[in-house]
């Protein structure tokens, strides 16, 4: 398949405040010089706040990344899963066209896709508000025929019950995603004919679909303000890592001033966890890449309290030579960490040379609260036992 450019495109792109923030979070945990490993993440936190990716928020990317265009361009037009043209205001659906849907009715899903939204796919249906595509298998094959719609999966579908949710989310629903014939999970229709003790004690929906409905972001645009979604170091203060300045705004375009109105990704009010607008006006950054200090640097102590420094190696993700370099930066206990706000996070994931991102990704501050209050983890547990080396 010809994988273009969308013949008509917005004169520029920005990320949300937020979202900005994150993106200048993810580039963190690269070393210096690898920036542009962030790619992936940022294009396509770009498309889950826009829906598609245009050509001004593929460069964009590249330019905060410190890359050709051309070279995010290749990649943004290489992976399917980066939508090239705009995709429905309320929901993009995509239907698994491979060879166990295929069997059991996924002509059937298509048919009605091509009904109810437009006849060919990548097309918006006419009042744009859906659009769909056939994609390769999704790997819930065992709940064929399946879409997925949004970011959650609709599994053991029939043609009807599919019409249904479209119809529903046509509604400003949101059906609860999983299997929609009764399943629990993939187990066999007539119920579970091994490990039965299993069939009691669970929660109401599979673990998948649990965390579907308890995040509520289905077909949520995604813009940087939903908490469970950020990475720990996803919130930083201003500033601290350089940047190209946002583009204006074009003329009719939704984003930003809807949100500064709060008014919801579409008339269905469908979004239903779009936040309240960010208004904090973001200073103008100097020059694109990552600045020398990023962050605060923690507070450091002299040396250790009495009765010696804290089992630093108890934090996952904190080896011997990481608790060495720690100490030489006056970090010798739980609760020192355990107050790291996000500016001190930055720092450390930046400066932490060789061990870059480890802080926020193994997400220190929480274990280290836990540790500081008696507490113990999963992980601290297998050191005291000697079981990590
Ligand atoms: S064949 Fe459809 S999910 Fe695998």
């Amino acid at each position: 398949m010809l994988r273009r450019l969308h013949h008509e495109q917005p004169e520029s792109f920005a990320f949300t405040p937020e979202n900005l923030a994150w993106a200048k979070a993810q580039v963190t945990k690269y070393p210096e010089g690898r920036q542009a490993s962030a790619i992936i993440p940022l294009l396509w936190r770009a498309q889950e706040q826009e829906g598609w990716l245009s050509r001004p928020a593929i460069e964009h990317v590249a330019d905060m990344l410190g890359m050709a265009h051309i070279r995010a361009l290749e990649v943004a037009t290489f992976y399917f899963m980066f939508q090239l043209s705009p995709v429905g205001s309320v929901a993009h659906v995509q239907v698994c066209g491979t060879t166990s849907c295929m069997i059991c009715g996924a002509e059937d899903l298509i048919g009605v896709c091509r009904e109810k939204i437009a006849d060919q796919p990548h097309a918006l249906s006419a009042d744009g508000r859906f659009s769909w595509e056939e994609v390769e298998c999704l790997g819930a094959c065992s709940n064929a025929p399946m879409a997925q719609i949004g970011k959650d999966y609709y599994e053991d579908l029939t043609a009807e019950r599919f019409a249904e949710i479209l119809d529903q989310l046509a509604r400003g629903e949101v059906p609860v995603p999983g299997p929609q014939n009764g399943r629990y999970a993939s187990e066999p229709a007539e119920g579970l004919t091994s490990l039965k003790e299993f069939e009691s004690g669970h929660t109401r929906y599979n673990a998948s679909v649990q965390a579907a409905v308890d995040l509520g972001d289905t077909i949520k645009r995604i813009d940087g303000t939903e908490v469970p979604l950020l990475a720990p170091w996803g919130r930083q203060s201003e500033g601290d890592l350089a940047m190209p300045a946002a583009p204006a705004q074009p003329a009719g375009a939704r984003d930003d001033a809807d949100r500064a109105q709060g008014r919801p990704a579409d008339a269905t009010g469908i979004d239903k966890r779009e936040a309240p607008a960010t208004t904090k006006a973001r200073p103008a950054p100097a020059e694109p890449g990552i600045a020398a200090e990023a962050g605060r640097k923690p507070a450091p102590l002299p040396g250790a309290r009495e009765g010696g420094p804290d089992d630093l190696k108890q934090i996952k993700g904190i080896g011997p030579a990481l608790e060495t370099l720690l100490h030489d930066l006056g970090i010798y206990h739980f609760d020192q960490i355990a107050v790291w706000g996000p500016d001190e996070v930055v720092w450390m994931d930046h400066n932490l040379k060789g061990f870059r991102g480890r802080v926020s990704r193994d997400d220190w501050v929480n274990q280290a609260r836990t540790l500081a209050a008696g507490g113990h983890t999963e992980f601290s547990d297998r050191v005291k036992k000697g079981d990590v080396y």
